[in-house]
């Protein structure tokens, strides 16, 4: 019986043939060339390629990462919605830094994102939570994140009560949705090599309004 080591270690990473990535030919803002990654990724049909991991600390710095949605990205912002009842929104409330990653496998590419996460407010809110599907509102409104839960079945009947509630009122909007943006500082793109010759680009800034620079760095 193969150990769970010995099984880690024959798994490849790197293989196949991965695209080619000039440095000396990027674009000025970060978000152009995440917008070309990301549609590459949608394109060559990557399994939730909008999945991005995002990592958030507490006030005492203790860290916690979770994947969310990526919904848009515009106006300096990469937008994710969640419940401010939630872990991340309630460190993000007391500590707004944040990190995110992206990995798209079939291009061995990843982006990794630090930055500040603001609110995008009511108006955007709404319009997000109205636009997901009544199955999603309900289960919005069913959960109580990080609660303890006595039963699946309690989930389940609250979920279907909300799916009701949903079918009456299209109109309500959970007051805890939150539409949150990261606004980067820094945005490093990594270009995975089967050679390992990986290519990191990493952009910064000093502020939000600030101008991007950006260089290339040893892997
Ligand atoms: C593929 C995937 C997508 C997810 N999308 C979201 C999302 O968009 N928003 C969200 O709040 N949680 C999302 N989750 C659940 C979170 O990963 C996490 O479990 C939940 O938000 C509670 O996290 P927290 O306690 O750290 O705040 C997603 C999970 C997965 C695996």
């Amino acid at each position: 019986m193969p150990t769970l080591r010995s099984r880690l270690r024959r798994l490849p990473v790197f293989a196949g043939s991965l695209p080619a990535f000039d440095p000396t030919d990027v674009p000025a803002d970060p978000f152009d060339l995440f917008a070309d990654w990301l549609g590459h990724a949608i394109d060559a049909g990557v399994a939730e390629p909008h999945a991005m991991t995002l990592a958030t600390a507490d006030a005492v710095g203790a860290p916690s990462a979770r994947v969310v949605i990526l919904k848009d990205v515009h106006d300096g912002g990469w937008e994710f919605a969640t419940d401010a009842r939630s872990r991340k929104a309630r460190d993000l409330a007391l500590n707004p830094a944040a990190a995110a990653s992206f990995y798209w496998q079939p291009q061995g590419r990843q982006v990794r994102l630090t930055g500040i996460v603001v609110d995008r407010g009511a108006l955007q809110r709404d319009a997000d939570f109205l636009a997901r599907s009544p199955a999603s509102r309900a289960a919005a409104f069913a959960v109580r994140p990080g609660e303890p839960l006595a039963s699946t079945a309690e989930l389940h009947a609250a979920m279907a009560a909300a799916l009701e509630r949903v079918a009456l009122e299209p109109a309500r909007v959970l007051p805890e949705w939150a539409l949150l943006a990261l606004v980067p500082l820094t945005a490093e793109f990594w270009q995975g090599d089967p050679t390992r010759a990986h290519v990191r680009v990493v952009y910064t800034r000093d502020d939000v309004a600030g101008a991007w620079r950006h260089e290339l760095v040893w892997p």
